[in-house]
């Protein structure tokens, strides 16, 4: 056994949308535990492969680029989001764009590019705590973490959710196309062969349509402490 392995692990997993993002930050600051955004990762990776002019569908190029590209986070001065370097440049701005979510989740089909980024997750995994969230933490990389939670809620929901997200940020897009976008992206995380998202069969399901944030990060925290 690994050090490590003693170190609880929350994992929430879910699809684009279903609050994941807010929900972990939320729960990791409560409990004083680290907190795993693994969607960065595959962003980050599909963020540099498209600055190297890759062919996304390029699996050896795209695998390789995985395994080269430096991903740090970087905690905010002034206690906001968290920043993302990739390769040296500050790119959380890029990375939080539909653009870079399509790529992610292109680049996240490929197995070998999976495989490039699982030794950099479970390093994570240092006490007090980790809250680990993405697509296959329950069930592929912390499979035997004591609490995990799967988070969803409509697609119609998580369109409007995200359609006031990027407003906020300036960033012009109709509800119509994000909701198309959603329900595409979804397909496609799901139906792919390598750790497709689906729920762990001993996670707690939590449907968050119609709820509140504080509710939500309630219901998260009462897995944890039960
Ligand atoms: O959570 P997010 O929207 O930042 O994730 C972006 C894409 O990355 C998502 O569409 C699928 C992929 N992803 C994944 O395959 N596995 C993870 N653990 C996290 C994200």
């Amino acid at each position: 056994m690994s050090p490590s392995s003693s170190v609880p692990v929350l994992t929430i997993d879910g699809p684009s949308g279903s609050g994941k993002g807010t929900i972990s930050r939320r729960v990791a600051e409560t409990l004083g535990w680290r907190l795993l955004d693994s969607g960065a990762l595959y962003r980050a990776v599909g963020y540099a492969a498209g600055m190297e002019g890759l062919d996304l569908s390029d699996a050896e190029a795209v695998t390789r680029c995985a395994q080269t590209t430096k991903i740090r986070f970087q905690a905010a001065a002034d206690g906001g989001d968290t920043h993302v370097l990739v390769n040296g440049h500050d790119a959380t701005d890029e990375l939080r764009t539909e653009t870079a979510g399509a790529a992610a989740s292109a680049i996240a089909s490929i197995p070998s590019v999976r495989q490039a980024l699982v030794d950099m997750q479970l390093g994570f995994r240092k006490a007090p705590g980790l809250v680990a969230d993405g697509r296959d933490m329950g069930t592929v990389i912390f499979p035997e973490a004591p609490f995990k939670v799967f988070l969803t809620a409509s697609a119609a929901e998580r369109a409007k959710r995200r359609y006031k997200q990027l407003k906020e940020k300036g960033l012009g897009v109709t509800l119509a196309t994000l909701q198309r976008e959603i329900e595409a992206r979804d397909a496609r995380d799901a139906s792919r062969t390598v750790a497709p998202l689906k729920p762990a069969a001993d996670a707690v399901f939590i449907d968050t349509t119609g709820m509140g944030i504080d509710e939500v990060v309630a219901k998260v925290l009462a897995v944890v402490q039960s």
